[in-house]
């Protein structure tokens, strides 16, 4: 076992003893209802482009819904809930090569906008896989706001390296645009000593071009393209 296998092991033990009433588990369709719904709430209230386009809890509940559906059927998202059973975090983990489409019919033109501008944001083709079972990509983390709640991303995002890397997924990515994950991001590498998220490209909202207008002229921040490979398996995103 090299040292960045063994930090890991280590942080996850920390992590769990000093959140003890927080478990993760795997995504399941028994959590479609509540992630969705904790998925609308904090992305209108706390995702930067959401927050912009002012989309509406109600109006994009229906979306959120089938994509939690199609992550629960792969298999692959993780969840975070408290002693009570209450969901306390979702992270939506899909296979690069199997990701969900959303129905084109009825979606909310904030949420096309949202994925046109996301299409924009590519992942280097060098660390693109060429069949299913390779790469992973993380396309959504929420947490519910509250006390002792400011570990569970970190949770999340260590239960899916467990998970993921004996499945074979050595290598993943997330598009970024919300600065309190990057925030997170940074802190997880302390402990493996090093960098362990790649930004592989920076990308600004404020340029992106959408049927001849700008819908994020305002918003000043940007989206990073995150990429990594898993901690220990011996090879770094490049
Ligand atoms: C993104 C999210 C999962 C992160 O949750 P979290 O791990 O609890 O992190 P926080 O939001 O508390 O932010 C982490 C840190 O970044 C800081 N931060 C948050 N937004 C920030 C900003 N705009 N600028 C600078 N720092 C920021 C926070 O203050 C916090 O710092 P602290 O721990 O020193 O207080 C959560 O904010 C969330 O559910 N947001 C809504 C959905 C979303 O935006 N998802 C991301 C897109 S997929």
């Amino acid at each position: 076992m090299n040292y960045v296998d063994y930090a890991a092991i280590v942080l996850d033990l920390v992590l769990r003893a000093t959140n003890r009433h927080i478990k993760t588990k795997v995504l399941s369709l028994e959590h479609q209802g509540p992630a969705a719904v904790l998925l609308s709430r904090e992305f209108c209230k706390n995702e930067p482009l959401c927050r912009v386009l002012g989309l509406n809890e109600s109006d994009v509940l229906p979306f959120f819904r089938d994509q939690v559906r199609h992550i629960a059927q792969q298999g692959l998202g993780i969840v975070a809930v408290d002693r009570s059973g209450t969901l306390q975090g979702v992270l939506t983990v899909e296979d690069h090569m199997q990701q969900f489409e959303p129905q084109a019919e009825g979606l909310p033109e904030g949420l096309s906008i949202i994925g046109a501008y996301l299409e924009s944001t590519q992942v280097p083709d060098h660390f693109l896989p060429k069949k299913a079972g390779e790469v992973c990509y993380i396309g959504l983390a929420s947490v519910a706001r509250g006390r002792g709640n400011r570990q569970v991303l970190s949770m999340m995002m260590l239960a899916s390296h467990k998970m993921l890397r004996p499945l074979g997924y050595v290598r993943g990515y997330a598009k970024v645009t919300n600065p309190g994950i990057i925030k997170r991001f940074r802190r997880l590498e302390k402990i493996a000593r090093g960098p362990v998220f790649i930004s592989a490209l920076t990308a600004k909202p404020k340029d992106f071009v959408y049927k001849g207008h700008r819908p994020f002229a305002d918003y000043d921040g940007e989206t990073s393209v995150f990429t990594w490979t898993a901690l220990g398996a011996g090879r770094r995103a490049k």
